[in-house]
């Protein structure tokens, strides 16, 4: 009997082992390629040339970012939750649902993520700020706002990025 639940316990482990050799490499396959990349779905419009930039932006500052181009992309932003006053381009969207209006440095929203502000449905730079990420001009630069949204409707200064530098 005890040689019999033996037999049993040590068919048990290397079937373990087995399943553990099977799934190891496909799981460190995965790691190695979601291990930073945020996703955030990108909602813009088909003829947007900065819009791309602003992808590509946070696609080199650890954003896992797609594209997509609603048919309405107004009614999108309004359905969101941004008025117009807060409104730009494109608008990114995050796995949560938080709102990134706007060409808003890739920095900007990692912190937003990470403080998930009560009352917050997300950021905006309104308009399309000269200088920022997507929007390089040479040298130029307009220091501008970047914005909370509440979910009343109201916003405040999250923080002010009063150089090109400041962005990265
Ligand atoms: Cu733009
Ligand atoms: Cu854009």
């Amino acid at each position: 009997m005890r040689q019999f639940i033996k037999a049993i316990f040590s068919g048990i482990s290397s079937l373990l082992i087995i399943a553990t050799l099977i799934t190891a490499p496909a799981s460190l396959l995965a790691d190695s390629k979601t291990a930073t990349a945020t996703p955030l779905q990108v909602l813009s419009s088909p003829t947007c040339g900065c819009c791309s930039k602003w992808v590509e932006h946070l696609q080199s500052n650890g954003f896992d970012a797609r594209i997509e181009h609603p048919a309405d992309l107004n009614h999108e932003k309004a359905a969101r939750g941004i008025k117009p006053q807060y409104q730009s381009c494109h608008t990114g969207v995050s796995q949560e649902g938080f709102v990134f209006e706007g060409h808003i440095p890739a920095r900007v929203i990692k912190r937003f993520l990470a403080e998930k502000p009560d009352n917050a449905i997300g950021l905006a730079a309104p308009g399309m700020p000269m200088g920022s990420p997507g929007m390089e001009m040479g040298d130029n630069f307009s220091p501008y706002d970047v914005l909370v949204l509440k979910d009343d409707g109201s916003s405040s200064v999250y923080t002010h990025i009063g150089a090109a530098a400041e962005q990265y």
